[in-house]
């Protein structure tokens, strides 16, 4: 996994050598570290945990999720969309559906999302160090007596990234077009309400978390034995790479707007709140 900003560049020359099977480390000293080391696990920790528990509660509520004519709006969940489940609200439906499937679509759906995000490198490298202890921060020990690193199932599936990564892509055209159609007012004609500005800084923003994807940026520049011979990769290579080297902002940026989205939604819907029209 790569390291982000920089981060303990001085920790990692001088780190304890990695030894699969070992531990990383030592028992006896888990870190000389003076500075307030774990106030990073313990926000990642704290940030994860709330989306889990919102995301799975939110999957099953199974309503509120469409803001549709009766409202004047066309806005849908980011965690319902595509709506290609047997049960969805009327108007929610995608072009297509899976009528065998009863029970809330999100749980069809959030597979994608959510593996794209948990097979993410810089997720793993977050969460592996927050929920894990393994290690929680440069040049701090490991807890856990025995390192495998990736080589065992089941941390061996994170190989299936760059699947993740093509089916993050199909969504990211269905949330796209989600967004356009969240200027639309049925039965008024089109206009631009907090709920598009919603929709539409969701998309982008899912739009650079996926574009920022290190298996993106190899997909585009790697295996290239000469940039000089493939002119087109090296334009993509070229966009990308700056994207890359922000994609832990973008991972979060992307992950509270798209709950955020959710939770917009889900309050519009159910009539706690408005959707006020901007223009
Ligand atoms: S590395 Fe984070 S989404 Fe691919």
């Amino acid at each position: 996994m790569g390291l982000y900003q920089g981060e303990c560049v001085t920790a990692v020359e001088s780190s304890t050598k990695v030894v699969l099977g070992g531990t990383r480390g030592g028992p006896e000293v888990p870190t000389l570290r003076k500075d307030r080391w774990w106030v990073q696990p313990f926000v990642i920790t704290f940030i994860l945990t709330i989306f889990i528990v919102y995301s799975t509660w939110a999957a099953f509520q199974n309503r509120y999720y469409f803001v549709g004519a009766s409202m004047g709006r066309d806005l849908i969940s980011p965690f319902y969309s595509p709506c290609i489940g047997g049960v969805c609200v009327p108007g929610a439906k995608a072009g297509f559906a899976l009528n065998w499937f009863r029970l809330s679509p999100a749980l069809l759906i959030l597979i994608f999302p959510l593996g794209f995000r948990f097979t993410c490198y810089y997720y793993r490298r977050s969460y592996y160090r927050a929920f894990w202890w393994s290690p929680p921060a440069c040049a701090v020990s490991d807890a856990h007596g025995k390192y495998s690193g990736e080589t065992r199932f089941p941390l061996v599936m994170q190989n299936l990234h760059r699947y993740f990564f093509y089916a993050g892509l199909v969504f990211n055209v269905f949330l796209t077009v989600d967004a356009v159609e969240a200027f639309r007012e049925p039965g008024i004609g089109w206009g631009v309400s907090v709920g598009t500005i919603v929709l539409c800084v969701n998309a982008v923003l899912l739009w650079l978390y996926s574009l920022s994807c290190h298996a993106c940026r190899h997909l585009c520049g790697g295996h290239v034995k000469s940039f000089k011979a493939h002119p087109i990769r090296y334009q993509f290579w070229k966009f990308l790479t700056p994207l890359n080297a922000k994609h832990m902002n973008l991972a979060w940026a992307s992950l509270l707007v798209v709950g955020f989205a959710d939770v917009y939604v889900r309050l519009v819907a159910s009539g706690a709140i408005t959707d006020y029209k901007l223009f």
